[in-house]
């Protein structure tokens, strides 16, 4: 199958797309993680990508689809993906349309208040790459599945996270719009415990597993 979900910053994107990916055997490919990693390894695309992110800004899309493109072509995805933050404006969308035919677009709906609260709260683990939220950890330090040490994501400040939530309304939302008229738009409420999200996407793809 392939699929991406879509959604606002913080609207569990990431953590849905781990299990999904997993009962359906597919590679869960995040363009955020991707531009993280070269970020941390200080790549060429980590150095360009580093600026727009900080700033909650999108990274150009000059960079960001040819590095799907080839993700994409990597023998692992013969059998379907799953992408995680991407497409992110409808240019990218008609560019992926050009080089891959999707099943299904998953929108994930969470209203902005809340999302502030999930960002803001949000730790992760760089050794097993484990999201975390505090209010859920004993020790917001600890990583609960490996021990690792957990830390905060940079843009998961209050100045950069109102600049996703803008940059996401502007020019993101679009993309919605474009799936629901090739007709493979599936809208999920994420706002509920994620055990009732995964559900309502499961349901929503029609997978009964
Ligand atoms: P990216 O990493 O994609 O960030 P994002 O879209 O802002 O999404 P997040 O990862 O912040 O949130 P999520 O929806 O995955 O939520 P999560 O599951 O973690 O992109 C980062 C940056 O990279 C962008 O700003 C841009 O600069 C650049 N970029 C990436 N892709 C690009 C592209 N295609 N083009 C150009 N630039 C690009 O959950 C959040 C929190 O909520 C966690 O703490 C979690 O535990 C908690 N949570 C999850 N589900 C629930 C629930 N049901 N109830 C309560 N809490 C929950």
């Amino acid at each position: 199958m392939k699929l991406v979900f879509l959604g606002p910053p913080g609207a569990g994107k990431g953590t849905q797309a781990e299990v999904i990916g997993r009962a359906l055997n597919i590679p869960h490919i995040s363009t955020g993680d991707m531009f993280r990693k070269a970020m941390r390894e200080g790549t060429p695309t980590g150095l360009k990508a580093k600026a727009y992110i900080d700033q909650g800004q999108l990274v150009p899309d000059s960079v960001t689809i040819d590095m799907v493109k080839e993700r994409l072509s990597e023998d692992d995805c013969k059998n379907g993906y799953l992408l995680d933050g991407f497409p992110r404006d409808v240019h990218q969308a008609e560019a992926l349309a050009g080089f891959s035919q999707l099943d299904a677009a998953v929108n994930i709906a969470v209203a902005d208040e809340k999302l502030i609260a999930r960002l803001s709260g949000r730790r992760f683990c760089p050794k097993c790459s484990g999201t975390f939220h505090i209010s859920a950890l004993a020790d917001a330090k600890v990583c609960p599945n490996c021990g690792g040490e957990l830390v905060q994501r940079q843009d998961d400040n209050p100045a950069t996270i109102a600049n996703r939530l803008n940059v996401y309304h502007t020019q993101t939302s679009p993309v919605t719009a474009f799936y629901a008229q090739k007709g493979i738009l599936k809208e999920v409420d994420g706002d509920q415990p994620m055990e009732g999200v995964t559900a309502a996407i499961l349901k929503a793809l029609a997978v009964n597993l």
